[in-house]
C-alpha cells in the first residue's frame, strides 16, 4: 500500500477549477440532504426461476429468461428514505448447482447483506432461500443483481431496479425508469447465444446484438410536452459501455450513481455496466420526437424515442429557459483530503490476457496457438482472482482503517475500458487523466484505456467489500478483489 499524505489538496482544487457555470444565471444549489424518517417495512419475495418471456424485443418469440418475479421485467422495488427492505430470495432455478445471491449495487448497507457468495454468505442453492433486510441510507437510483455465474444469470435477466424516493426539491413532471441493456440473441433466432466467449473475455467483452430499453428495441416513450421529466437511466448490461446522449431536446444530469450532482448539460456521458445517471429532459412539444442515443460504436444507435404528449391543462407551464431543479445532496460523509491515505490499484492483464488483447486479425487461428486454459486474463495489482467463482478467496487487496479518509488512485494499464465498482461505498470523484468530468459521486468509475483517476471516500462501513470491473467477463476472468474495512 502506498501512503502519501498531504498530496491531495491541489488535486481536488484542480478538479473544481474545471467546472464552468452550466446554465444561464447562477447555478441553483443542491437541496439539503434528506433526513430519513422512521419508515415502513417493504416486504418482497424474489423467486429466481426460469420463465419463458416474450419481451417486445423478441418479436413474438418467448425466451427462457431467468427472472426474480412473475410479471413485468425488470421488477422495480420502490422505497421511501427510511423504509426497511425485507426481501426473501428463493432459488427455484432447475439447473443443478446453479447457486445465486443478490447484490444490492451501490447501496451503503451492512456488509452481511451485501450478497457476495463465499466472501459474505453461502451461495443459495436450488431449493434454498435467503432473507435480506436493511434500511438503505441514501436516496436515488440503484439496482440489484445476482453475484454468481453472473455472465449467464444476468445475461438471462436476473436483475431488478431499486429506487429510494425522497430526493427531490420540487416535483418534476414525470419519472421514468429506463433499463439499458442488450440480449445475447442473434437476430432471426429465438435462442440465447453463448453468454461468454474467449474472444470477449480477453478483450472488450461479448456483446449482445439486440440493443434494448426496458426490453424493447427503440421504443417510443411518452414525455409530458415541455415538462421537465426525470429519466433514470441504468446500464445493466453485462458488457457494453455506452456513450449516452439525448438529441432533439435539452437534458441535464442531476445525479450520478444515485447521488445528486449540480445539474450539468448532458452532452455525452460514458455509461458502463452498473452505472446510472438521473437526467432531467425537457419533453418535446406535443407530437414532436427526441432521441436517446448511444455513440459508443462506429455508428450512433438510437436506443429510444421520446414523444411529447399534451399534459392535462391546469399544470403550470415550465419557463422557456431550461434550468432543471437540482436534487437533494447526498448523505455520505465528505472525505478529509488533507488527512487521506492514498492507495494505488493497478488494473492490468495477465500474459494470456495481454496476448489476446493484442490479437486483431485472424482471431480464431491465432487463438489456437495461445494457452488460454486458465481463463485468467485480467488482474488487479498484478494478480488475478483465483477462479471464476468466488469460492477460493484471496487475501484482501487493501486493509483500510474504519473512519479514515482514503484516496484511491486507479491506473488502467490496459488498452480496454474498465468500469471499476466498489461495494458498500460511494466515491467522490477527484480527477482523471483523460476524460474531464464535473464533480460527482460514483460507485462505478469508468477508466478509459491507460487512464489514471483519483477518487476519495471515508471508509466508514466495516466489512469485506468487493472491488471489481463491472464488465462481467473481466470480473469473472480475474479483475476482481476486495478491500477490508476494519
Ligand atoms: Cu453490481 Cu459486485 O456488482
Ligand atoms: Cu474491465
Amino acid at each position: 500500500m502506498l501512503k502519501r499524505r498531504h498530496l491531495l489538496v491541489a488535486t481536488a482544487g484542480a478538479a473544481l477549477a474545471g467546472v464552468r457555470p452550466l446554465f444561464a444565471g447562477s447555478p441553483r444549489a443542491l437541496g439539503a440532504p434528506a433526513e430519513p424518517k422512521e419508515g415502513n417495512t417493504v416486504t418482497v419475495r424474489l423467486t429466481a426461476a426460469e420463465r419463458p418471456t416474450a419481451l417486445p424485443c423478441f418479436a413474438g418469440a418467448s425466451l427462457p429468461l431467468w427472472t426474480f418475479a412473475e410479471g413485468a421485467w425488470p421488477p422495480v422495488i420502490r422505497l421511501s428514505l427510511g423504509d426497511r427492505l425485507a426481501a426473501t430470495l428463493e432459488n427455484r432455478l432447475s439447473r443443478d448447482g446453479e447457486t445465486i445471491s443478490i447484490h444490492w449495487h451501490g447501496i451503503r448497507l451492512p456488509n452481511d447483506q451485501d450478497g457476495v457468495p463465499y466472501l459474505i454468505q453461502a451461495p443459495v442453492a436450488p431449493g434454498g432461500d435467503f432473507f435480506y433486510h436493511f434500511t438503505p441510507p441514501d436516496t436515488g437510483t440503484y439496482w440489484f443483481h445476482t453475484h454468481c455465474d453472473t455472465a449467464e444469470q444476468l445475461g438471462r435477466g436476473l436483475e431488478g431496479v431499486l429506487i429510494i424516493d425522497g430526493d427531490t426539491t420540487e416535483p418534476y413532471d414525470g419519472d421514468v425508469v429506463l433499463v439499458l441493456r442488450d440480449w445475447r440473441v442473434e437476430p432471426g433466432t429465438a435462442e440465447f447465444a453463448p453468454f461468454t466467449t474467449v474472444r470477449g473475455a480477453g478483450r472488450a467483452g461479448t456483446y449482445g446484438p439486440l440493443r434494448t430499453v426496458n426490453g424493447a428495441v427503440n421504443p417510443e416513450i411518452p414525455l409530458p410536452a415541455r415538462g421537465d421529466c426525470r429519466l433514470r437511466l441504468l446500464n445493466t448490461d453485462p458488457t457494453r459501455i455506452m456513450q449516452i446522449g439525448i438529441a432533439g431536446t435539452e437534458a441535464a444530469i442531476v445525479a450520478v450513481d444515485g447521488v445528486a450532482t449540480q445539474p450539468f448539460p448532458l452532452k455525452q456521458w460514458y455509461l458502463g455496466p452498473g452505472m446510472r445517471i438521473d437526467v432531467i429532459a425537457r419533453g418535446p412539444a406535443a407530437g414532436k420526437l427526441a432521441r436517446l442515443t448511444d455513440a459508443s460504436g462506429d455508428t450512433h444507435v438510437d436506443l429510444a424515442r421520446f414523444r411529447g404528449v399534451p399534459v392535462a391543462s391546469g399544470r403550470k407551464p415550465r419557463a422557456a429557459s431550461f434550468d432543471p431543479a437540482p436534487l437533494r445532496a447526498g448523505r455520505m460523509p465528505a472525505p478529509d483530503l488533507k488527512a487521506a491515505t492514498r492507495v494505488l490499484f493497478r488494473f492490468g492483464a495477465t500474459d494470456a490476457g495481454a496476448a489476446l488483447g493484442a490479437l486483431e486479425e485472424n482471431f480464431g487461428a491465432a487463438l489456437g496457438t495461445l494457452c488460454v486454459t486458465s481463463r485468467n486474463f485480467w488482474t488487479i495489482n498484478g494478480k488475478p482472482w483465483p477462479d471464476r467463482d468466488h469460492a477460493r478467496l484471496p487475501a484482501p487487496l487493501a486493509t483500510l482503517t474504519r473512519g479514515q479518509s482514503y484516496v484511491f488512485t486507479f491506473v488502467n494499464e490496459t488498452d480496454f475500458l474498465h468500469p471499476i465498482h466498489m461495494h458498500g461505498h460511494s466515491f467522490t470523484f477527484l480527477r482523471a487523466s483523460k476524460l474531464k468530468r464535473p464533480p460527482h459521486h460514483t460507485d462505478t468509475l469508468l477508466l478509459l484505456p491507460r487512464e489514471e483517476a483519483d477518487v476519495a471516500f471515508v471508509a466508514d462501513n466495516p466489512g469485506d467489500w468487493m472491488m471489481h470491473c463491472h464488465v462481467i467477463e473481466h470480473q469473472e476472468n480475474g479483475m476482481m478483489g476486495f478491500a477490508r474495512v476494519a
